[in-house]
C-alpha cells in the first residue's frame, strides 16, 4: 500500500515538472487546506532539499508566512556541520510577528544550530526614509549578505488572501484587484502570465535578485493555491518547488 502511493506520488511529481517547466517537483501525501500537519512535512521535505543542497559555507534567505515556519519547525542540526548563515529574505511586509522572515530565520538557525543576522525595518516607509535606512552601515551589510545568499527559501500565496492579511491600504488593494493579481511571493504580487503587477517597497531581496541564486526553493501546498504556484513558476523556472497532494492534483489537472 505504502509503495503504492509512494509511485503515485512520484508520476504526479513527474507530471507536474513537466507541465509546469521546472526542473523539480517534491510532493508530500494530503491537503494541508484540510490537514493542517501537512505543512509540516512539506516543511520536512523542505529540509531534506536544503540539506542535499548545501556546500561547506551557506547563506539562507527565509520568507516569511505559516508554511516557512513549518519548515523552521522541522529544521535541525546539519549532520555534517556544514556553515549555516539565515538572513530575512525581505524586510517587513506586513505580517504578524509569528509570520515574518526575521522570527522564521531565528528559528530556523536556532534549530539548524547556525547563525542568523536581521534586518530591522518598518513594514512601510517613505521614499526619504528607505533611502537613508539603506545607507545605515548595519542593514547594508545585512542586505549584502542576502544579495549573495546561496539559497532562497520562499511561501507562494494567493493573492488576494495576501492583501487581506497585511491589511493593505485600499488604494493598494484596488490596484491589486484592478490587475487581477492571483499570486504572492516575498512582497510581490503576480497576474496569471506570472507578470509583476504590484511590489511592497522593502529592502532586501529583490525578484530580479533571484536568478543569480544557486538554490531557490519554494514551498506552497493545498488545493487553493494551485492557481497562484502556477502563475508563480510561468516566470520563474529555476525553482524548486515543494507542494502537497492537493495543490498537486490541481495543478496537473488543466
Ligand atoms: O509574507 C511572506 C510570505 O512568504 C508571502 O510572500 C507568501 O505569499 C506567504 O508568506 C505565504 O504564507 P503562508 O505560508 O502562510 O500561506
Amino acid at each position: 500500500e505504502i509503495m503504492k502511493e509512494v509511485s503515485g506520488l512520484k508520476v504526479l511529481e513527474a507530471g507536474i515538472e513537466e507541465k509546469l517547466g521546472i526542473s523539480k517537483v517534491v510532493v508530500v501525501p494530503g491537503d494541508s487546506d484540510q490537514s493542517p500537519w501537512v505543512k509540516k512535512e512539506m516543511g520536512r521535505a523542505c529540509v531534506n532539499t536544503m540539506r542535499k543542497r548545501f556546500h561547506d559555507e551557506n547563506i539562507i534567505a527565509v520568507a516569511g508566512g505559516t508554511t516557512i515556519s513549518s519548515v523552521a519547525e522541522m529544521m535541525k542540526p546539519d549532520t555534517k556541520n556544514r556553515e549555516l548563515l539565515f538572513v530575512p529574505a525581505r524586510g517587513g511586509l506586513g505580517e504578524k510577528v509569528q509570520n515574518q522572515a526575521n522570527t522564521i530565520c531565528a528559528t530556523m538557525a536556532e534549530k539548524a544550530m547556525g547563525n542568523y543576522r536581521l534586518l530591522h525595518i518598518p513594514d512601510s516607509l517613505s521614499h526619504e526614509s528607505y533611502q537613508s535606512m539603506i545607507e545605515e552601515p548595519s542593514i547594508k551589510e545585512v542586505i549584502g549578505l542576502i544579495k549573495n545568499s546561496s539559497m532562497v527559501i520562499h511561501g507562494i500565496g494567493d493573492a488576494k488572501t495576501m492583501a487581506q492579511r497585511r491589511k493593505t491600504a485600499p488604494e493598494n488593494m484596488q490596484k491589486i484587484e484592478q490587475a487581477h493579481a492571483v499570486a504572492e511571493a516575498f512582497g510581490y504580487y503576480f497576474n496569471e502570465a506570472g507578470e509583476v503587477v504590484h511590489k511592497v517597497q522593502t529592502v532586501g531581496m529583490q525578484l530580479a535578485d533571484l536568478e543569480k541564486i544557486e538554490c531557490v526553493i519554494a514551498v506552497a501546498g493545498g488545493a487553493s493555491k494551485a492557481k497562484a504556484i502556477r502563475a508563480y513558476l510561468k516566470k520563474a523556472p529555476h525553482t524548486i518547488l515543494i507542494t502537497d497532494e492537493g495543490a498537486a492534483k490541481e495543478l496537473i489537472r488543466e
